[in-house]
Parts: structure tokens; sequence; C-alpha cells
């Protein structure tokens, strides 16, 4: 009798467990949150305080930040943040509409042409993000006829804009134009309406520079329209630090102004006829509220500061050549970095994991990069070096890597 109870309320709950799974929309949820708990990919906000352009305080301790993209420190500087608030001051917290509604304030137009200037270009528009930048401008320039090649390793939102494009996405081998040359030739034979080269310009989880001069030509030669990504340039490197895709190497440049320039926002540089083009047919820039005036005036002080900046630049290269060298001393592979992005592989995940908790323990923050924002079995720690670094920072992080190389893997 007893038994026969218990099995009863036994199968009811099974039953009450299957019509639950079955009549619960959000089922999938709980199995995909699942799924990324079991393979270790489970991903989690943290809330953090800045406080300084390198160091930030985190689980309750201060550490120095390794993992920002303010490569050059602006975004605690005097200079961008007085402007801001002279802008926020004199145009107010929003700007209201659109563009090409009522949101085009006479600040916006002079900052997009002192960033066609400083890239030498013929024209610049200012779009909210990098990411909506991707998202939208590869579509708007490609339709269902077009072939779009996107190196391997390019960032998210490329693949998401050729994706949304809806024409032909073929994918070259990483930084490699001989790959690229073979599907432009196999894609001269077949009748695309139009073919889009579109790279990165630093790769933003490897580090390393792209072959732009050896694409660019290979664009030339198939009449291609080429996109670079210059993102992680942007600030850093090229003439006056204002990336590597600057005068005619590329078509369209795409930069943004949330990293080196310490900001917000991001930039398409490009012909004036292409701009006009862009303000009427790229519905990521007419549909949506421009920028806050605050963020043109960051953006438009990082723009009269950036060419000065020389010096901050050598300090972060000689920063990012110490930490390779040290590094690959200790036997790390940082791949092919040659920028202040600099990847430390590890490969496996977990040990990826515990690595960047070590360092964590020290007093670093590292994060771990794994997939799906890296290829399966590249997980690895993304070290992204600042200006503001100074050596005893830079040493700090080396002792912490050679501890966990004593501890983990000795001699
Ligand atoms: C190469 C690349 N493009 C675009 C973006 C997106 O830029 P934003 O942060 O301005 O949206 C990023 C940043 O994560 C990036 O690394």
């Amino acid at each position: 009798m007893l038994w026969s109870r218990s099995k009863h309320s036994l199968i009811d709950s099974i039953l009450v467990l299957i019509l639950a799974d079955y009549f619960d929309k959000f089922a999938f949820v709980d199995k995909e949150l699942a799924r990324r708990k079991a393979e270790h990919r489970f991903r989690r906000l943290k809330p953090v305080l800045p406080l300084c352009a390198v160091e930030i305080r985190a689980d309750g301790r201060r550490m120095i930040n390794f993992c920002s993209n303010d490569y050059l420190g602006l975004s605690r500087n005097e200079t961008l943040r007085s402007r801001a608030v002279d802008y926020l001051s004199a145009y107010g917290a929003g700007s209201t509409a659109s563009r090409l509604i009522c949101g085009n304030y006479d600040i916006v137009e002079a900052a997009e042409r002192k960033l066609a200037r400083l890239k030498e270009m013929e024209a610049a528009l200012i779009f909210n993000s990098g990411f909506q930048a991707n998202v939208t401008v590869i579509p708007a320039l490609a339709d269902k006829n077009s072939l779009i090649l996107s190196d391997r390793l390019n960032h998210n939102s490329i693949i998401q804009g050729a994706r949304l494009s809806r024409g032909t996405v073929k994918i070259y081998r990483h930084n490699d134009p001989a790959h690229l040359a073979e599907q432009l030739d196999e894609a001269a034979r077949q009748s695309f309406s139009r073919i889009i080269i579109v790279t990165e310009s630093v790769f933003s989880m490897d580090g390393d520079i792209s072959d732009l001069a050896a694409i660019s030509a290979l664009a030339d030669r198939f009449g291609a329209i080429f996109i670079v990504d210059d993102a992680h340039a942007t600030g850093v490197l090229g003439p006056k630090g204002m990336g590597l895709a600057n005068g005619h190497l590329a078509d369209v440049t795409i930069g943004t102004f949330s990293k080196g320039c310490g900001g917000f926002g991001a930039y398409v540089a490009c012909s004036a006829r292409l701009r006009d083009y862009l303000i009427n047919c790229c519905p990521g820039f007419i549909y949506t509220t421009a920028l806050p005036p605050a963020v043109i005036g960051g953006i438009d002080a990082a723009l009269d500061l950036i060419p000065e900046m020389n010096t901050a630049r050598s300090r972060l290269m000689d920063s990012a050549a110490r930490v390779r060298q040290e590094l690959n001393a200790m036997g790390f592979d940082t791949g092919a970095s040659a920028t202040q992005i600099i990847p430390v592989l590890i490969g496996d995940t977990q040990k990826t994991l515990s690595l960047s908790k070590w360092l964590a323990d020290q007093g670093i923050l590292a994060l771990a990069i794994r997939p799906p924002t890296v290829p399966d079995g590249a997980s690895r720690i993304r070290i992204s070096l600042s200006a503001e670094h100074t050596p005893i920072h830079i040493g700090q992080l080396i002792e912490a890597f050679k501890g966990w190389r004593n501890q983990n893997e000795p001699g």
C-alpha cells in the first residue's frame, strides 16, 4: 500500500516535470545556460569601479587593469572631460532626435570634418557605436547578389553585418592575402553584383596586424570594395596615431571612439559620395537618435589630443615589446601579436580560467577569453596595455605570470 502510494507520487513528479518542460516556453533558456555552464562558457556580469585609467576595484579589491581598451588613458583625461561638460551645458543631455530629423548639431559636423582631415579621407560620418556601424554599413553596401570576403578572425559585429547583408559570405584564412586572391579569382568567374572585402587592421583578440597593402592591391585588381575596421589602431598606430587605414588604402574605414579615443561612438571615413549614400541608405544611421552632446565633446577633444601623443604611443609600444619578450622567455605563446593587445595562448578553457583567477589573486585583472569569442581550443588571457601603465605595473604583471608558471609547469 505504502509502496504503491510512493510509486504514484514518483510518476506524478516525473509527469509534472515533463509537462512543465513541455509547457515552459523558456525551457530552451535553461537548457542553453546549463550547456554553457557544463562547457565553462557561462559568463556573468561583475560590478567594478574605475579608480584611474589603469586601476580598478573589483571583487572588493584594488587591481591593476589589463583588460581595458583605453590604450592612451584618455577616458580620464581632463580636456575630454571638460569639453564633454561644456557641450553638455550648451546643448543639453540628449540630442533629441536622429541626425536627419533635428539631431544634427553643428558640433557633430565639426567633429566629422576634423576626423576626415586626420584620416586623410574626403569625408566622415559619426555612428553610435562600432558594433552598430559594422552591422549596418556592411549590409548597406551589399545586396543579395554580392559576395563578401571576410577574414576568419573578424570581430563578431563584422560577422553579423555580413550575415545581415543576405549576400554570399566567404571566409578567407586569417591574414592570408594568397587565400583571398584564390577566392577573388574564383569569384571573378561568377556573376556577383559586387565584391566586398572586409578585415580588421589590428585584430581584437590576437593583436596582430593585417597586411592591408596586399589586400588593398587585390581589391584594386579585382575592382572590389575594401572595408577596414580600424577599431584597435585608432589613436594608437599609423600617421598621427589615426589608424592604419588612412588615405586611399581602403574605400571605407570604420573605427570606434570607444577604445584609443577614450570615449564612445564610432565613425566611417570614406568619400563624399559614399557619405551621402550612407546618410540616405544606411538604416543604422537613419533610424537612431544622434549621440548625446557630451559624447561628441569627448570625441572632439580626443581628436585634438591624439595627433600630439607620440610619446605616449612609444611608451605603449615599449611596454608591449617588454611584456611579449618576458612572457616568451618564460615559454608563453603570444601568437603573432605586434601591438598593445597581447594574447597569452593557453588552449584549454578551464586552465585559462584558473590562470585568470591566479592573476586576480595577485591583483592583476586580465580576463580569460574563451569560445565562442575565439575558436574552440584557442582560449587565452587577453592582455591589453595602456600608455598609463608604469614600469612597476608591467613588472607586477610579469611577476604574476612567473609565479603561475613556477607553480604549474616548473622548470
Ligand atoms: C574590431 C572591433 N570592431 C568593432 C567593435 C565594436 O565597437 P564599439 O565598442 O564601439 O561598439 C569592437 C569592440 O569591441 C572591435 O573590437
